[in-house]
């Protein structure tokens, strides 16, 4: 016979932390490089600012600030903290995770450490992992964090996408709980569509290509960078998203009437009305729109947009977020979560 272990019977979001670079970027800046305009950066997707982390500022170095941030405001120290997980897409060594460098950093060494890299949908995908480690009985206090430094991996002169992606660092500390505070997760994937958004060679294609080069004296190649469909990742996520996250709502037994905030991955303003129109979301019902000034930070976007929300009081703790997140893989994951 082997002896199982049992958990909390539920789990919720304790706190959240964030880690805005301080560089603002502004459109103007973007069209130094990029054959655009700030009107159409706007006009087509929302965003007016980013964030740039300073040259030498690692996914690491933007994480630990998020991390040690929620870990304070959950009333928690680093040594409480069983788990960490990290999401992000942008940790540029192959190891050891983004996690362990993190739990290093802030005093959270003997915790269990893993990196999760599903892109725009590492946060909830995240919660709903830290949700089943709790319950399982796998960990008590799990730190969560999505972080990216997406200018390591954007062309600034490609018109479809370097308008878009910013850097950043968003955490949340998830814990035991007497009541539900994280609802079922809606999750899966697109991966026939993985071509929509793709990094255009892979570290060790780069390398040899540089080592041709060198060998031969021709030119060397571009660093890898993303490439993306835009138009096509916008229909998936207008029309197919909005039907993810009400399965979310149904399997959470929750009302769009009964929600306080809904806090879609930031991925262009267009998405977010769209979807929040799909929904019919109620007048009161507070949309995050960070992506405004934040543009798009992949892993960090929905944690960075969660605890600005909360920060700004625009949202009281104890109500409840639709949240969803989605993007390259192409992947996916919804949940309800009760507010910290
Ligand atoms: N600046 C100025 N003009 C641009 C441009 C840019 N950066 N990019 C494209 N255009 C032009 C096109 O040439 C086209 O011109 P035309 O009508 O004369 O042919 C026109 O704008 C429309 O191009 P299109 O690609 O259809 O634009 P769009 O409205 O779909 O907007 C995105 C492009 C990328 C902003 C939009 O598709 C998007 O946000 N998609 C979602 C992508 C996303 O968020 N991904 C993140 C991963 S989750």
């Amino acid at each position: 016979m082997i002896s199982t272990r049992r958990g909390s019977e539920h789990a919720r979001i304790l706190a959240t932390g964030a880690r805005r670079p301080d560089r603002v970027v502004t459109n103007e800046e973007i069209c130094e490089v990029l054959d655009s305009s700030d009107e159409w950066i706007r006009t087509r997707t929302g965003i007016v600012t980013r964030r740039f982390a300073a040259p030498g500022e690692t996914v690491v170095d933007l994480a630990a600030p998020a991390a040690e941030q929620a870990v304070q405001r959950a009333g928690l120290a680093a040594g409480d903290i069983d788990a960490v997980i990290v999401a992000t897409s942008t940790h540029m060594v192959s190891m050891p995770s983004a996690a362990a460098l993190t739990a290093a950093r802030i005093g959270a060494g003997p915790a269990t450490t893993f990196d999760l890299s599903t892109a725009c949908a590492g946060f909830t995908h995240g919660v709903a992992v830290a949700n089943d480690l709790i319950r399982g009985g796998s960990a008590r206090h799990v730190l969560l964090v999505g972080v990216d430094r997406m200018t390591d991996v954007v062309d600034p002169t490609d018109r479809g996408s370097a308008m878009i992606f910013g850097d950043g660092a968003g955490a949340a500390v998830i814990g035991p709980s007497d009541t539900p505070g994280i609802g079922p997760t809606i999750w899966g994937s697109d991966a026939d569509q993985w071509e929509a958004l793709y990094q255009t060679a892979s570290w060790t294609e780069y390398r040899d290509q540089v080592g041709q080069a060198r060998r031969t004296g021709g030119e060397e190649p571009d660093w890898p960078v993303i490439t993306m469909m835009g138009p096509k990742i916008f229909r998936w996520a207008v029309w197919e998203m909005a039907g993810v996250a009400r399965k979310a709502l149904e399997a959470a037994e929750v009302d769009v009437a009964d929600l306080a905030a809904f806090i879609p991955h930031q991925a262009n303003v267009r998405i977010i009305d769209q979807m929040a129109k799909q929904l019919k979301l109620p007048d009161q019902v507070v949309i995050a729109r960070d992506v405004i000034d934040a543009g798009n930070t992949t892993g960090a976007s929905i944690p960075l947009a969660m605890d600005r929300l909360i920060s700004e009081g625009q949202v009281t703790s104890g109500g409840l977020a639709l949240l969803i997140g989605f993007g390259a893989g192409l992947s996916f994951s919804a949940q309800v979560v009760r507010l910290p």
